[in-house]
């Protein structure tokens, strides 16, 4: 959930730590507690750190500057072990002569037995963090091989949980030495300059070459190059990949936030992810999946893990992927899959769904899956990322840097994936709907033009949500697939705009729900196209009409013409025409903007909602 950054480079200079801060300021969007650098500066290693926003670290070194250095380690943080203090900020220094600096993302499971080991041995801590801990084992370490790969290679051996570390030592200045297990690491390899970072945007301002590292792996990196070896000590390699964005793709673009922009990514992030799926025919060929047909023809169950926005773009795909497969699907939150006993065999499709591709708690889904024998397909949209490498195959989405907390546009392309995977198997079990991947397929092609027209409607939504800024509760209906966008709806409002809000499946109303309405109460409604098979549009509108007659406000999100809603409807909100199933690319949008424009209304921070981070990397 924290951000790291290393550098080491030539030049004794400004540069080391300019570079660090500015991969933080990439990364602060996966912790925003505190933050905090630390360098080589002679004989010894010099620490700023501040709890609070990077600004506050800024402040800092404006009115402590450091030294010139060609090694730099950096740090933002999501709290885990001690609240959000400086003395808990990192790098933590280690040793009794504070030699070495040491930052750590994850959890040190067994740090208590560990610190309990040290206090016995006289170390005095200066936080209560985990990271400390070790950082004081890799000094001690140090201190006996006078080597700081082979100090982090000893102290590994003995550490239980998930990190990612990074630690520099005075004696040993233009290396910094990083180690992985089930946590984010990659590197970044320059001229004359090499890189660490929670991933590619850390460095992404100087260098797209960067090498994946396996699990259990330690790199060095020095201004000359990096060097992989396993925990066990056997050489490694890294896997060299090109990040296929640059810079300017993790930058604002000319909008206020990361938030705004990325829903004005939309179209390009469906349009890029259907990119290169078909053949000049029309067929979907998916021969990234690396997957044999015969094993995909043996599938006859698919679960899908994942958590939050990503279950409810599983939750989309579940009504599509039954539908044009007729293969049963079950849609799991990752962090309850490996505890619920599931049943999965060799013939289990273990579809996972992760923006990041380090959700701990997906990631830990994924791997029981395997250790059961499932067959594993990662929807991702980060390359170089944990649960693509342990998954049999990957699908990349491909949306782009997301930056923001709140996600929006990898939800786009993470439905708009599934939507191709449920073809793709369609087409290749050859039922009735093997047909119909192709002009479904055409029918996707179109909808970046939809959301694109969407998006230059939205005025209306905007005031709405600058009006509903004293709301205190909003409801969300939708029922098939506008039940996952009411689910999507609400907790965008949770996470920016910090209002109770609730996703019902509008069937359920009248089963408790409807308790809760009374005069004035703001209630979104996703209502189906008036094509929707099995009258479900008309079962909508008279949910509507229930609500209504007893008070609700009802902000109504129809097709475009659908003027059966107009009389009941306190707002209408219209949605370009398409097919009941592929309506979500469309219909979350308005939700999305109303969450934008309501959290900016309360003047809240709308790219770095309280208490998250943009990935959890820990259970
Ligand atoms: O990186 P992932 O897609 O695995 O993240 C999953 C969730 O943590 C994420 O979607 C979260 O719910 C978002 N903050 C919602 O906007």
């Amino acid at each position: 959930m924290c951000g790291i950054v290393g550098y080491v480079g030539r030049s004794n200079d400004s540069t080391a730590l300019e570079v660090v801060m500015e991969g933080l300021a990439r990364l602060e969007y996966r912790g925003y507690d505190s933050a905090g650098v630390a360098l080589v500066d002679g004989d010894h290693v010099e620490t700023r750190k501040k709890s609070g926003k990077l600004a506050n670290l800024t402040a800092e070194l404006e009115a402590h500057p450091l030294a010139g250095s060609t090694t730099a380690i950096g740090h933002t943080r999501w709290a885990t072990h001690g609240g959000p203090t400086d003395a808990n900020a990192h790098p933590h220094r280690g040793g009794r002569d504070g030699k070495l600096a040491l930052i750590h993302n994850g959890i040190i499971e067994n740090f208590h037995a560990l610190r309990q080991g040290l206090l016995a041995d006289g170390v005095e801590f200066s936080s209560e963090t985990d990271t400390e801990v070790v950082a004081h084992l890799v000094a001690a370490a140090y201190d006996e091989r006078g080597d700081l790969t082979e100090a982090m290679r000893a102290v590994v051996a003995d550490l239980e949980g998930a990190f990612t570390l990074l630690a520099i030592h005075a004696d040993q200045p233009g290396v910094v030495v990083g180690a992985r297990r089930n946590s984010p690491l990659v590197v970044g390899l320059g001229d004359d300059a090499n890189y660490l970072g929670s991933d590619v945007a850390a460095f992404i301002g100087y260098t797209r070459h960067a090498l994946e590292l396996a699990q259990d792996q330690i790199v060095t990196i020095t201004p000359d190059g990096a060097t992989v070896i396993n925990f066990d000590g056997t050489p490694a390699e890294g896997t060299a990949y090109e990040v296929t964005w640059d810079a300017a793709a993790a930058e604002k673009g000319g909008y206020a936030t990361f938030m705004e922009k990325e829903i004005h990514d939309q179209p390009h992030a469906v349009a890029d992810t259907l990119l290169g799926r078909t053949d000049a025919s029309g067929r979907l060929v998916l021969d990234e999946l690396r997957i044999s047909e015969e094993q995909l023809e043996a599938v006859d169950r698919i679960t899908i893990v994942a958590c939050g926005t990503a279950a409810y773009a599983g939750m989309v795909a579940k009504y599509a992927i039954e539908h044009w497969t007729r293969i049963p699907v079950e849609v799991a939150l990752a962090h309850e899959f490996r505890y619920c006993d599931p049943i999965v065999s060799e013939r289990t499709l273990v579809v996972s769904i992760s923006q990041s591709g380090e959700t701990m708690d997906t990631l830990m889904a994924v791997k029981h899956a395997r250790s059961l024998g499932a067959l594993t397909i990662s929807v991702c949209n980060t390359h170089g990322s944990t649960i693509p490498r342990e998954s049999d195959a990957v699908l990349y989405t491909h949306a782009g840097p997301e930056i923001a907390v709140a996600s929006t546009k990898a939800f786009l392309a993470q439905i708009t994936a599934c939507y191709v995977l449920g073809l793709y198997l369609a087409q290749l079990r050859g039922g009735s709907f093997a047909d119909d991947a192709q002009s479904v397929m055409k029918e996707l092609g179109e909808v970046p033009a939809k959301i694109e027209t969407l998006l230059g409607r939205m005025d209306r939504v905007k005031e709405i949500a600058r009006f509903m800024a004293d709301t205190r509760a909003v409801l969300f209906l939708g029922r098939h697939v506008g039940y996952p966008i009411a689910l999507e709806g609400a907790l965008k409002l949770k996470e920016l705009a910090y209002i109770h809000a609730e996703g019902f499946a509008a069937g359920e109303l009248k089963h408790g729900p409807i308790a809760l309405i009374e005069p004035g109460q703001p209630v979104f409604v996703i209502v189906p196209s008036p094509t929707a098979e099995h009258g479900l549009h008309g079962k909508v509108v008279s949910n509507i009409q229930e609500i209504r007659a007893r008070g609700a406000r009802t902000l109504v999100i129809a097709e475009e013409g659908d003027e059966s809603v107009v009389p009941f409807a306190d707002e209408v909100i219209s949605v370009p025409a398409t097919s009941q199933l592929l309506a979500p690319l469309l219909t979350v949008v308005p939700l999305q903007v109303f969450a934008l424009w309501l959290s900016t209304a309360k003047g809240l921070d709308v790219d770095q909602p309280r208490n998250l981070a943009k990935s959890v990397t820990v259970e």
